[in-house]
């Protein structure tokens, strides 16, 4: 029986722990393109990603602990070491920032991130239905300036908002997670 798209929204969840192969060159055009069908309120376009492959996540990992810890966030050695296994065998991160475009004062700010944020979900999605795994992470100094500036998404134009880890899941899927009933959050207003 032929999985249907809805079917495969009901199925997709995160997957962490990933490795390579990463998608295509192809499979990443596709991804990258899902995101530019999400809804923008004005046609601001704010979405932004930044994508970290190769030797280039190792770096990320030294950068992003180093900043951590000159900004005086706690980062024990336990937990720098689960990162540094953790990214040495993920393919590719792609780093996620919205745009503030400044020229625009009708669109307010929480209205853009939500288009980065739909576009973000669209990714995950055709990740899931190409067959590999993704994980948004909001860890690796995503609260760090230093972090934020080094990647090119400084405060005063940009929100940077987290990383999409993506790859080959590295344990084979097991059942789909439990999810709550959609009951418990839908009301009728008449
Ligand atoms: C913006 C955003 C940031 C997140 N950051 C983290 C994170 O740093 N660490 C974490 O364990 N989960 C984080 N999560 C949650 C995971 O990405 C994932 O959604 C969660 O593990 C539940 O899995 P599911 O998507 O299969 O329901 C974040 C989710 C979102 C939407």
């Amino acid at each position: 029986m032929s999985t249907s798209a809805v079917d495969y929204l009901l199925s997709r969840r995160s997957v962490k722990f990933v490795q390579a192969p990463a998608p295509s060159e192809q499979q990443l055009e596709q991804i990258l393109q899902a995101a530019m069908s999400a809804p923008d309120h004005g046609r601001l376009r704010p979405w932004r990603f930044s994508l970290i492959q190769g030797d280039a996540i190792m770096k990320l990992a030294d950068l992003s602990i180093e900043a951590t810890r000159r900004a005086g966030k706690p980062l024990t050695d336990e937990k720098e070491a689960s990162i540094r296994k953790w990214l040495s065998k993920v393919p590719l991160l792609i780093a996620i920032a919205c745009r503030i475009d400044h020229s625009n004062t009708r669109i307010p700010e929480h209205e853009r991130m939500l288009a980065v944020g739909a576009g973000v979900m669209n990714m995950l999605n055709a990740i899931h239905m190409q067959g590999y795994g993704a994980f948004w992470s909001t860890g690796l100094g995503t609260y760090v300036d230093e972090v934020n500036e080094a990647l090119g998404f400084d405060g005063l134009d940009y929100r940077f908002m987290g990383y999409l880890a993506v790859g080959t899941p590295i344990e084979p899927a097991t059942a789909a997670p439990e999810r709550p009933d959609f009951k418990e959050f839908v009301t009728e207003w008449k």
